[in-house]
């Protein structure tokens, strides 16, 4: 399962990327809108700094504006993805975009109906948002199992990304799961490194290595 980052913001990518982990990036009008910033430059650095897929995310409404929009977007790099929500009219451009050879990735996805449409149009990616339907009361990680399971019996190519993961245990049950991606923000990516008994184990570690040298230069060794 590859990671990816759920971001805008350039230093959060610059941080995750140092540790070799960071397979791609995933934006949304919301984190743009974060960031303060032109958000036309601020998409053409991120993409500058990802080493990978990096979704922008369109913002029409028509079949006809988004696929236009999409069209821009495409072309913001090399590494774009350019991601359309899950409604008849982004079906219609997601499709006329991948017939482009656009890379797409259906957003905002909460069910395995709706997953099932993503991949029959071809899409690279879909994105079922598990936070958001723990919110909603629903089962968010029920419905991303029942995704997997169908394109592995379907065989499709379109790759699972769980999206909106908001803990580790979102990680771990996604790869579990099956998922082909998973893309969450800078607190969840720091917090799968964090253990508490790596902590414990270091100090412990540190505190027989400092006793260690202090015996030897008193020569009690
Ligand atoms: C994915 O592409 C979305 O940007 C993201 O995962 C949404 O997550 P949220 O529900 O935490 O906003």
């Amino acid at each position: 399962m590859k990671l990816f980052l759920d971001t805008a913001n350039l230093e959060e990518i610059r941080a995750i990327k140092r540790w070799g982990v960071l397979s791609g990036c995933t934006t949304n009008p919301s984190l743009l809108a974060k960031e303060h910033s032109d958000w036309e430059v601020q998409m053409k650095e991120v993409c500058a700094e990802v080493d990978g897929p990096v979704s922008l995310e369109t913002t029409e409404k028509s079949a006809e504006a988004i696929y236009e929009e999409g069209m821009k977007l495409a072309g913001v790099a090399p590494n774009a993805v350019v991601k359309v929500v899950m409604t008849p009219d982004g079906l219609e451009a997601g499709k006329r975009l991948v017939e482009q050879d656009v890379p797409v990735n259906v957003t905002l996805t909460f069910s395995p109906a709706q997953a099932i449409l993503a991949a029959e149009i071809g899409a690279t990616y879909v994105s079922p948002f598990l936070g958001r339907l723990d919110d909603a009361g629903a089962d968010g990680m029920h419905v991303l199992r029942d995704i997997c399971e169908i394109f592995e019996v379907q065989g499709y190519q379109t790759q699972v990304l769980a999206a909106s993961l908001r803990h580790p245990m979102h990680v771990v049950e996604a790869a579990l799961s099956g998922a082909d991606v998973a893309t969450m923000p800078y607190d969840v990516f720091t917090l799968l490194v964090k253990h508490p008994l790596t902590d414990l184990g270091l100090e412990k570690f540190d505190n027989d290595w400092k006793k260690l040298q202090k015996e030897l230069k008193e020569g009690a060794r």
